[in-house]
């Protein structure tokens, strides 16, 4: 496939093994990504912007993927694919509920600009059931999260949760 940058975006409250498989299998379709951390004032969230981002780049290095950018963003989704000059957003889909909604946000996106394309990826069947949130309530409670997020992240989350007991 040609040279075209694409938007992975998201609010990553944490970054998990579901986000971490998606970019692994976009970087195998697009040689120029960027991960878009949305700061979203609406949505409370456990880890600041900068937080996320640390944590994103860290599990980046810990995979070995060392050509994807972490940026933030506000407002709008597309005006950010503009500033970055990029042509397609990319975003998994989970169960048929992702894809309603995924639909609308893309069909949203393409009427504000018809020249940057949404693709979708199915997401890999064992992350399937994964959110950031499902993620903070089994932490909450002191469940395993070994296996739903990157090794790297762990201790923080765990941290971060007992914190907020
Ligand atoms: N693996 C694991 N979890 C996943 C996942 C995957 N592959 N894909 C999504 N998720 C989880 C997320 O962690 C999140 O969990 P949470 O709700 O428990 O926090 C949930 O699924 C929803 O994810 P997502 O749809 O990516 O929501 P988001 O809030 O993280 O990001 C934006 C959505 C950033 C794409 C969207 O809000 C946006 O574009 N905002 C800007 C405003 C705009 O332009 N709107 C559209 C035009 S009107």
């Amino acid at each position: 496939m040609k040279k075209t940058k694409v938007i992975y975006p998201g609010s990553f409250d944490p970054f998990t093994l579901g986000h971490l498989d998606m970019v692994q299998r976009i970087s195998k379709i697009f040689d120029d990504i960027v991960i878009g951390v949305l700061v979203n004032p609406e949505k409370k969230m456990l880890f600041s912007l900068e937080e996320r981002k640390e944590m994103i780049r860290n599990a980046l290095y810990e995979a070995n993927i060392g050509h994807v950018i972490v940026e933030d963003f506000n407002g709008l989704l597309i005006d950010f694919a503009k500033d970055q000059k990029a042509t397609v957003i990319a975003r998994g889909i989970r169960t048929s509920k992702d894809f309603d909604y995924e639909l609308q946000m893309a069909h949203a996106n393409r009427h504000l600009d018809k020249m940057i394309e949404t693709i979708f990826l199915p997401t890999s069947v064992e992350y399937s059931y994964i959110s950031s949130t499902i993620i903070k309530q089994i932490g909450l409670f002191g469940g395993d999260i070994t296996a739903l997020v990157p090794a790297v992240n762990i201790l923080q989350i765990a941290e971060r949760l007992k914190e907020n007991e």
